[in-house]
C-alpha cells in the first residue's frame, strides 16, 4: 500500500529554490555591462549565507537533510550504479547514493565561487572585501576559481536537471514535486520512515547564528583599506 511521507523539511525546500534563483541573479548581475555588481555582490553574500546553513543542516536538521544519511559508501555507490536499470519506479526515500554524491559536489562549488567572490576584483572600483589584504597569488588564483568555477557549477545543474527528468520521464518516478510540497510517495518497500516536522525553531536559531557570522566576517572582520593623499 502507498502512504505519503514527509520527506524533505520546509528548510532544505526553501534551501533549493532560493539557491536556483539566487544562482540565476547571480549570473545575471555579473555582467558588468549591466552595471548591477553591486547587487551582485549582495547576491553573492546570500548565497554564502545559504550554503552555510545548509552545511550546518545537514549535521543537526531533519533525518533525510543530514549528510550522514545521503553521503554515500563505495558499496551503496556500486549496488546501485549496478541495479540502476533493473530499477524502475524505483526511488530512495531521502537522496539517492549518485544524487548524494552529486548534492556535495553542488554545495562545494556553490562554496567556492561564494568564498572566491570575497577576493574579487573588477578592475573598476568594486572589490570583494578580502580583496585588498590578499597577495597578489591569493587574488589571481581566486580569480581563476571565480571566472571558471561557474561553467562547472552551470555543467552539474544541466546534468541535475536532466536527471530529475530522466527519473520523471524514463523511471516514471517524480522527484520534482516532492521538492516544492516536501511529500513522496513510498510503496512501503524499504525503510520507510518520514520526518515528523520540519523543526522549524532549529532552523530560526540557526539562520540567526549564520547572519551574526556574516555580520562579523564582512563587517567587523573585515581589514580597513588603507588611503593615501597625495
Ligand atoms: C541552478 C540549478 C540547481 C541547483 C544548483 C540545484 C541544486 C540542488 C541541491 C543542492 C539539491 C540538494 C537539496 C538538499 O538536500 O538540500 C537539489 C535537490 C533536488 N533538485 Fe535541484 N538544483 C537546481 C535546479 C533544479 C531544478 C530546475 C529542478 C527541477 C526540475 C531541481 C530538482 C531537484 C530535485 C527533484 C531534488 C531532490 C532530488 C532527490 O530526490 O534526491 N533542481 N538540487
Ligand atoms: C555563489 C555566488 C557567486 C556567483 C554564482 C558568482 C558568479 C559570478 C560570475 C559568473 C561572474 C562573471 C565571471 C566571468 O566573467 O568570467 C562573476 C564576476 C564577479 N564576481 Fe561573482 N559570484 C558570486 C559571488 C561573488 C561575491 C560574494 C563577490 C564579492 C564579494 C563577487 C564578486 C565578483 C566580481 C567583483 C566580479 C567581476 C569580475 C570581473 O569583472 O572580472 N562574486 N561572479
Amino acid at each position: 500500500m502507498k502512504n505519503k511521507l514527509l520527506v524533505w523539511d520546509l528548510p532544505v525546500r526553501l534551501f533549493h529554490w532560493s539557491l536556483v534563483t539566487s544562482l540565476f541573479a547571480a549570473w545575471y548581475t555579473s555582467d558588468g555591462e549591466r552595471n548591477l555588481i553591486d547587487w551582485h555582490l549582495k547576491i553573492g553574500y546570500f548565497i554564502l549565507g545559504l550554503i552555510i546553513f545548509r552545511i550546518i543542516w545537514g549535521i543537526f536538521g531533519t533525518r533525510y537533510a543530514k549528510f550522514a544519511q545521503f553521503i554515500p559508501n563505495k558499496k551503496s555507490l556500486l549496488y546501485y550504479l549496478k541495479n540502476f536499470k533493473q530499477e524502475k519506479n524505483y526511488t530512495t526515500v531521502g537522496h539517492n547514493p549518485l544524487g548524494g554524491l552529486m548534492v556535495v559536489f553542488m554545495l562545494t562549488s556553490v562554496l567556492s565561487q561564494a568564498v572566491s567572490g570575497l577576493f574579487m576584483n573588477d578592475d573598476i572600483f568594486t572589490s570583494g572585501p578580502y580583496y585588498s589584504s590578499a597577495s597578489s597569488s591569493i587574488q589571481s588564483i581566486m580569480s581563476l576559481i571565480h571566472h571558471n568555477v561557474f561553467d562547472i557549477i552551470i555543467a552539474v545543474s544541466v546534468l541535475h536537471i536532466a536527471a530529475a527528468f530522466y527519473y520523471l520521464l524514463v523511471k516514471k518516478a517524480n522527484l520534482i514535486v516532492p521538492m516544492i510540497t516536501g511529500y513522496k510517495q513510498s510503496d512501503g518497500t524499504e525503510n520507510t520512515k518520514g520526518i515528523k516536522s520540519s523543526r522549524l525553531f532549529l532552523a530560526l536559531v540557526i539562520i540567526l547564528g549564520v547572519a551574526v557570522f556574516l555580520y562579523w566576517l564582512l563587517v567587523l572582520n573585515v581589514p580597513v583599506e588603507e588611503e593615501f593623499y597625495y
